[in-house]
């Protein structure tokens, strides 16, 4: 799917769905997020269609986008979640998630979550190192508990993709190292509170290339074949995520092409397969709605359009310098294009969605799209310059649907307290 199978425009206007976007934007008021409802359960199916023929479990990352209403979507139709707190956990458990389809993920695990993850029966713990192994084994036992693990292999595989969300090289601090794999796998078989289930990886996000992940799978075949030598049997292999979208003329890979390039070194291994998609669902499902504020020629003519979103609601072009294609909700009559720069009201120099870009000159009042923003929007979304986060919509046809309010000046600041000599006197 392209962001546009379900964002499209008719007369001039964008329509999600059945539903026109600037309708929603004067309802609801902006800035805010819009996800298409279809859009969502066809990523799913085709993501789960291309693994049909093999025993697999779909876990969504939810950290990609955590809203309950996203995350019930995927669990009604059979997916489980990825869940690196227990934050996400306990979210993902109350959107209707079968514990049963928890895969626990993150480096940092605290015991507090390990011990939440063992009561609530989750699938796998995803371990990242000795010593989280050793915590799960001590809480499992005083739980008198049994708990299924993985390891967390980082199989040195450069993703290609932007350094900041790769995640499989020596350097970075996931998983552990092939070299050192064996050895821990020989000492969680003999840990009485560990069960030994399988394997895992993750090599980064939005990659658009699929023979890192051949690679990777590669050398996770390697590591299978030498534990199963030495007795230690392996019956899931968590991929993890990574699958790229289009933000603007990427060659994004299809579920289909995915699949036969991670699945070629795996299929004789009579493993089940893990996965862990998260951008790939979400991404190109939702957009992120803001209103033109102000126009403004700087120095030297330069044109910057200020609009009412920020960086605390979409952080990814300040963070990776992401792009993201930027649309009018509306496109009105013959306007000239200018390059502008568009900006939102946040007092620092990065809080910018795009430089020079190339637009239709809008006005004061007028709508704009920020595409492909369904994955690591609203989730990453942040009250800086005490900005409540946005509300997110969801359109399923003809209606839409609020799945969250905006925050309130009141929730920003509820949880404040004056210590006892700052109080008033009297
Ligand atoms: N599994 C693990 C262990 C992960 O760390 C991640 C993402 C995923 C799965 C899902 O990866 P995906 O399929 O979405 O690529 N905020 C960044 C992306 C950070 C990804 C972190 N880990 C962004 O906006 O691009």
């Amino acid at each position: 799917m392209t962001q546009f199978d379900y964002f499209k425009y008719r007369d001039d206007k964008l329509f999600c769905e059945e539903q026109e976007v600037k309708m929603i934007a004067e309802k609801q008021g902006t800035p805010l997020y819009i996800y298409s409802y279809h859009a969502l359960v066809d990523q799913y199916t085709k993501f789960s269609k291309a693994f049909k023929d093999i025993d697999h479990l779909i876990c969504f990352a939810v950290k990609a986008n955590t809203n309950a209403a996203i995350m019930k979507t995927f669990f009604e139709l059979g997916a489980g979640a990825d869940v690196v707190s227990s934050g996400e956990m306990r979210r993902a458990l109350k959107a209707g998630c079968d514990p049963k389809k928890i895969v626990f993920s993150g480096v940092g695990k605290t015991s507090e979550e390990i011990h939440l993850a063992l009561q609530e029966g989750i699938y796998q713990f995803n371990v990242e190192s000795e010593q989280e192994l050793m915590n799960i084994e001590r809480i499992a036992k005083f739980l008198d508990f049994k708990a299924s693990i993985a390891i967390r292999v980082n199989p040195n595989v450069d993703p290609k993709t932007h350094p900041y969300i790769s995640t499989g090289l020596k350097k970075n601090k996931f998983g552990v190292s092939e070299s050192r794999a064996v050895e821990l796998y020989e000492k969680a078989a003999q840990m009485k509170h560990i069960e030994i289930q399988g394997i895992g990886c993750h090599i980064g996000s939005q990659i658009t290339e699929l023979q890192p992940f051949t690679d990777a799978m590669g050398k996770i075949r390697d590591l299978v074949l030498q534990l199963r030598e030495k007795g230690i049997t392996i019956k899931t292999i968590d991929m993890g995520g990574g699958l790229g979208i289009r933000y603007d003329n990427e060659e994004d890979k299809s579920p289909s092409d995915y699949a036969s390039a991670v699945l070629e070194p795996l299929k004789d291994l009579n493993c089940r397969i893990i996965m862990e998609p998260g951008r790939f669902l979400t991404g190109n499902a939702g957009i992120f709605v803001t209103k033109v504020v102000y126009l403004k020629k700087g120095e030297d003519d330069h044109h910057f359009t200020i609009v009412d979103g920020a960086f605390n609601d979409l952080m990814r072009p300040m963070l990776y310098q992401a792009y993201h294609e930027i649309n009018p909700v509306e496109k009105m009559g013959k306007r000239k294009t200018v390059k502008s720069d568009i900006v939102g009201p946040i007092c620092e120099t990065t809080d910018s969605f795009a430089t020079s870009r190339e637009i239709k000159e809008t006005a004061p009042g007028e709508y704009l799209a920020i595409m492909s923003t369904g994955a690591y929007g609203a989730s990453m979304a942040s009250t800086y310059n005490s900005r409540g986060r946005p509300a997110e919509i969801m359109v399923k046809d003809k209606e839409f649907y609020i799945i969250k309010k905006p925050d309130r000046l009141e929730d920003i600041i509820e949880k404040e307290t004056l210590p006892e000599f700052l109080k008033e006197k009297g």
